[in-house]
């Protein structure tokens, strides 16, 4: 069984008993994240980009715990600068690691950490524990999402619905049928009053297409 946990924006942690895998860990600064940097343990860290609330608090995580950062190019090259142990992956390409695979996928939006450039965004195909879980990241929505849901049975999308910077409602509830996931879970809403989209009416909206859709709370968890 896998055990997926929510933080708040687009911050995950994936448990299969065997390992933690944070996704995106942005805690300070982070109004819903119920948790401190402090109380984490991870041995993997994926990030989808390099924006402020998506690195959040890896540096600081990555060196308490030893964790294994996987990232993008030139965020792993920048985060090995900082003292981390960063594996750098790029779009389309799939890896195993000890808990499973990552597979980082396209995603339209930017990369960039204190207005330095960072490389291109990404989404990101994790497998464990026999599960297909889609993260995916900041994005507009893509017709390749399409393509995503052909070539992977996705056992639950983590889409964002905040709309401004990425997907909004209607355009996420189009991703889901595009995908073809199991399970929608919506993110990236409600962190800051630019992005204040309501999950509720997302849950409806997927579920009015046939869809199942999973509003988690916030520090909440759910089974895969
Ligand atoms: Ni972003
Ligand atoms: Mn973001």
């Amino acid at each position: 069984m896998i055990k997926i946990t929510y933080h708040g924006h687009s911050a995950f942690e994936i448990g299969s008993g065997d390992y933690n895998i944070l996704v995106d860990p942005f805690f300070s600064g982070n109004k819903h994240a119920k948790a401190k940097p402090s109380d984490i343990e991870a041995g993997f860290i994926i990030l989808t980009h390099a924006h402020e609330d998506h690195v959040g608090d890896t540096i600081e995580i990555a060196k308490r715990n030893n964790s294994q950062v996987i990232a993008t190019n030139e965020l792993a090259i920048y985060l090995s600068s900082k003292g981390c142990n960063a594996h750098g992956m790029n779009i389309g390409g799939s890896r195993n690691f000890p808990f499973g695979k990552v597979r980082l996928t396209i995603a339209h939006h930017s990369s960039s950490l204190g207005g330095a450039y960072m490389g291109e965004p990404a989404g990101v195909i994790i497998s464990i524990g026999g599960k297909n879980i889609y993260h995916a990241g900041d994005t507009s929505l893509f017709l390749d999402m399409k393509l995503i849901g052909e070539m992977h049975s996705i056992d639950a999308a983590i889409l964002p619905i905040g709309d401004n910077y990425t997907m909004g409602i209607d355009d996420a509830v189009k991703a889901v049928e595009f995908l073809n996931c199991k399970i929608a879970i919506p993110v990236h809403f409600g962190t800051f009053p630019v992005i204040d989209t309501d999950p509720d009416e997302f849950k409806r909206k997927v579920e009015s297409i046939g869809r199942k859709c999973v509003v988690i709370p916030f520090g909440g968890s759910i089974d895969l």
